[in-house]
């Protein structure tokens, strides 16, 4: 059956998609990114090739025969671009990557400005300083350089084809194809839908296949809401269900978060239920494939955020924080449940594998957030995963 899967950050990025894009993409012809550039970090690991990363291509890239491409709606840096499709034939030759004409360009002016704005901004947002703000800030003020405009011989000498992507994607999807949309960042950091200005300069969100691809999203068959048993995030801003730096820093070695492209420290959180209902309104999720379940074992309990309660209002409110005043008046409310052991998950492929505690975790998300919760990761590699769909 055809399948049109839009593969979305459900929290603040980092969740695992590029784990499940590499893991959802036999069947499809093609894989694209629609927003942002590399900013974005996805990591797919195999037994045979080890821990790969990508910032531009889909996280297809390390498949036979993977068609990537970069649609429209992406700022593309063209050293990166070129070190990128370099480092990802070294281990797959077949790999065929499509740049859209129309994406934009990032400078080096773009670089410039978005470090030299951080430094001057009193409260930080902890950009990637990879120019991504100041290049679609051009894009906008309908000043940017865009692919079409670069010398085609460029293109050519990196092995990257430059085409009207919208037509290759449109017409792969009337023919029949599978077609997978590789989401980058998160719901909580889109330009439109996260915490304001705490944000990444892109839409993030399932809808956003149709400006950043030119596919009208009724297509989408399966949005996938890609989340975390647990919630972390780089750079600054609102983060409710941030826990004390004693957990925190079990989880980040354990679960290695460190960003993908700085190196940051994540911040680590408890899940935030009010963060992923609202993810989940937005983007209409279908399902979650939820990743990082053994990680989560390194703590004896699991507390979730279900509900936020703000001291500057009557009652418990469910709305994310629009501003600092509000995020300031927030405690989250949280429910405690017996944790499970690294051993008891790892690696397990069935659902009835799971220990009680774990099986109850997710029947709590689920109950939560009125979205099954259908691919489970039980490991880095592809093979650990529990596929319920
Ligand atoms: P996205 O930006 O959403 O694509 O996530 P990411 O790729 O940035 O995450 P990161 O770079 O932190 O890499 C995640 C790493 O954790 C990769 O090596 C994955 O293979 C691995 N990983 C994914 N799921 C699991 C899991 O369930 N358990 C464990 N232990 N590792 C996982
Ligand atoms: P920018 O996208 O580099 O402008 O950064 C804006 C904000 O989004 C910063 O807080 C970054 O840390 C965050 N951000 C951007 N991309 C990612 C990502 O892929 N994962 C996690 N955080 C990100
Ligand atoms: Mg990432």
């Amino acid at each position: 059956m055809q399948k049109i899967m839009a593969v979305i950050g459900a929290q603040w990025g980092d969740e695992g998609k590029g784990k499940f894009v590499d893991y959802l993409y036999p069947g499809c012809s093609m894989a694209a990114r629609f927003n942002g550039g590399n900013n974005a970090g996805h990591s797919v690991e195999t037994i045979e090739n080890g821990r790969q990363r990508v910032h531009l291509l889909p996280a297809n890239a390390y498949r036979d025969g993977a068609v990537c491409i970069l649609g429209n709606g992406m700022v593309i840096d063209l050293d990166v671009l070129k070190e990128e499709i370099q480092r990802v034939m070294e281990v797959n030759r077949s790999v065929e990557v499509i740049v859209d004409r129309r994406a934009h360009i990032i400078t080096n002016e773009h670089k410039a400005k978005d470090q030299e704005d951080e430094e001057k901004r009193s409260i930080k947002i902890g950009t990637t300083s990879r120019g991504i703000g100041p290049a679609y800030a051009d894009k906008m003020y309908r000043k940017g350089m865009r692919v079409c405009d670069i010398d085609p011989q460029f293109f050519w000498s990196i092995r990257c084809a430059v085409a009207d992507t919208t037509m290759i994607l449109n017409n792969a999807i009337s023919g029949g194809d599978s077609v997978l949309f590789a989401g980058a960042h998160g719901t909580m950091l889109d330009i439109d839908h996260g915490a304001y200005p705490y944000v990444t300069s892109s839409n993030c969100i399932a809808a956003a296949v149709g400006t950043g691809a030119g596919v009208d999203p009724r297509r989408i068959t399966d949005a996938i809401g890609v989340m975390k048993a647990y919630s972390t995030r780089v750079g600054g801003g609102p983060f409710p269900s941030e826990m004390d730096e004693e957990a925190a820093s079990a989880i980040r070695k354990k679960g290695k978060e460190y960003g993908t492209t700085t190196g940051r420290p994540r911040r680590i959180g408890w899940l935030d239920i009010p963060a992923l209902r609202r993810s989940a309104l937005i983007n209409q999720f279908d399902y979650f494939a939820i990743s990082m379940l053994d990680v989560l074992s390194v703590v004896r309990e699991v507390r979730i955020c279900i509900s936020y309660k703000y001291s500057s209002q009557s009652g418990i409110g469910e709305d994310f924080p629009m501003n600092d005043s509000e995020y300031s008046s927030l405690t989250g409310e949280y429910i405690t449940m017996k944790g499970w052991s690294e051993e008891s998950v790892l690696g397990k492929t069935n659902f009835c594998e799971l220990p009680e505690e774990a099986k109850l975790y997710i029947r709590t998300i689920e109950f939560m957030t009125k979205v099954p919760v259908k691919i489970i990761s039980t490991g880095p590699r592809r093979d650990q995963t529990i596929d319920r769909r």
